[in-house]
């Protein structure tokens, strides 16, 4: 009973660091509005590229866009970044933060070469997810919302990231790996380790998110236009 409410106890502080980490900006050395940020010449064709796409008077649509290109050009997203996107979209800085903190895809605290999120939602935790996160912590040494010393890997837990059929599942920077087994991300890491990129996907053999059991509909020969119209009208 005692060692089930400090669990518990335990639990609840985690949750309370993290997510005061997550909606909370407190200016440092390398992140304030004074971090330098500007848009490459080639970005800023991309962002008027982007800004076009949306009706007159309706720039504001294009903040996660935007945001996206700033975070691709810098690799995070300082206080700064937000900013020039905001003023890039003539709209309140508080708007950009509002995005920016609501979605785990933005990172607003440098990140290693190797972005590791793992889902651990209910299909993917059904799915053993645990043992995923397990095997990623031990194999690097580090915990949720660490980064390894050589600033290779960045580890955090996320929710679904709609890849459910193929559970359990990490996103790796842009690529998606599904299907896996502890065995599967330890060797996934060690690829990347060794310079290479791992082929995203399922692990299992699945070409996509097929039934894992084989086909269960559609197994034969489509029947033609004249399936299912009787004979005798
Ligand atoms: S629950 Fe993990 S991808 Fe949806």
């Amino acid at each position: 009973m005692f060692l089930h409410t400090l669990t518990i106890k335990i639990f609840h502080i985690t949750n309370l660091n993290q997510s005061s980490r997550l909606f909370t900006h407190r200016d440092t050395p390398d992140n304030n509005p004074d971090t330098p940020f500007e848009f490459t010449e080639e970005n800023k064709k991309r962002v008027e590229a982007i800004i076009s796409m949306y009706p007159v008077g309706h720039k504001q649509a294009a903040t996660i866009p935007v945001l996206d290109l700033a975070q691709r050009q810098h690799g995070w997203l300082p206080i700064s970044a937000m900013n020039k996107v905001a003023e890039v979209l003539e709209i309140p800085p508080m708007r950009v933060y509002e995005v920016a903190t609501f979605y785990t895809m933005f990172l607003r605290q440098p990140v290693g070469k190797y972005f590791i999120q793992v889902c651990t939602t209910t299909p993917c935790m059904l799915c053993n997810s645990d043992s995923i996160l397990e095997a990623i912590q031990n194999k690097l040494g580090i915990k949720v919302g660490e980064t390894t010393q050589d600033k290779m890997f960045t580890l955090i837990e996320v929710e679904c990231l709609g890849a459910c059929v193929n559970a359990p599942m990490v996103q790796i920077n842009d690529n998606y790996y599904e299907d896996l087994t502890p065995k599967d991300i330890e060797d996934i890491i060690d690829e990347l380790k060794a310079g290479g990129v791992p082929p995203p996907g399922p692990r299992s053999g699945r070409f996509s998110c097929e039934p894992a059991g084989g086909l269960t509909s559609l197994t034969g020969p489509p029947t033609g236009p004249g399936f299912g119209v009787r004979s005798d009208l």
